[in-house]
């Protein structure tokens, strides 16, 4: 068995074992790379695993145009959860626009407004949720596990890729003729919304365009942490 093989096996199990034990459960969904890989699996698979995203307002329209790509791919509706307006026209006129690049501050309180708060509505009433974090994207996410507790939002999270490396992703997108978003191909690895995403050089970190103002140990948005500390480590199930 090739080494992409035995991961995807191991993917495809941790999924299984999710549908079979952890209904509600959900996937978190960038429409990035990672993002791509788990859907292609979720939705091969016809698992009962419903897929989500965080309309921020601020994406890329190569990432909106995502939304459609997927449907005319797989013929399936990514739901879509949107910031409070109230919310963001409060942010707005108080601090402008773009006030996320005058502090960390400021840009935590756009990210918890415009990511955390609808987060926090898509999981609510499900037993666990899913990304496409690798612990080898950065050094925020070294520890990162398979099977986690997440006690902020008081379930189980799954991270399946955690031990894909960047080429596994892409050998299985090309193998697998998924559907990816255009920036990967203009030098962007990572990407988030627009004003906080920009390409890379050749030998950059992955996630080197995110916040890219900012030091390395603040680059997380907020869905992936706890009271500004990383998720407690539980278990790793599959
Ligand atoms: S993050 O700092 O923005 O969270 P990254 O872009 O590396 O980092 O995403 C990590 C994982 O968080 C993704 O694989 C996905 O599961 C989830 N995620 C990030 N952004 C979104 C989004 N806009 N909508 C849904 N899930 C997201
Ligand atoms: Fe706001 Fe930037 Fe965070 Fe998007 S990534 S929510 S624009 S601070």
């Amino acid at each position: 068995m090739s080494k992409l093989d035995s991961l995807v096996a191991s993917t495809r199990q941790t999924l299984e074992l999710i549908a079979r034990e952890y209904t509600p459960a959900v996937f978190a969904s960038s429409l990035a790379a990672e993002d791509m890989v788990l859907t292609d699996l979720i939705l091969k698979a016809k698992l009962p695993i419903g897929i989500f995203s965080l309309e921020t307002g601020r994406l890329h329209k190569e990432t909106l145009a995502m939304l459609d790509r997927v449907k005319d791919h797989y013929g399936y509706d990514i739901a879509l959860y949107r910031p409070q307006p109230e919310a963001v026209e409060q942010y707005v006129a108080q601090n402008g626009l773009n006030a996320f690049y005058d502090s960390v501050d400021m840009r935590k309180e756009c990210c918890r407004i415009r990511k955390v708060e609808p987060l926090g509505r898509a999981l609510a009433g499900n037993k666990a949720w899913i990304t496409g974090q690798r612990r080898a994207q950065s050094n925020t996410r070294g520890s990162l596990q398979v099977h986690e507790d997440d006690p902020g939002h008081l379930m189980d999270k799954f991270n399946p890729l955690a031990d894909w490396s960047e080429e596994d992703v892409w050998e299985y997108l090309r193998a697998n003729d998924v559907p990816t978003n255009a920036l990967h191909d203009q030098g962007f690895p990572s990407i988030g919304c627009e004003p906080c995403t920009r390409a890379i050089q050749p030998g950059e970190d992955v996630r080197a365009g995110r916040w890219w103002w900012e030091n390395p140990e603040s680059k997380e948005c907020g869905l992936h942490v706890v009271d500004g500390k990383l998720i407690r480590i539980k278990s790793v199930a599959a």
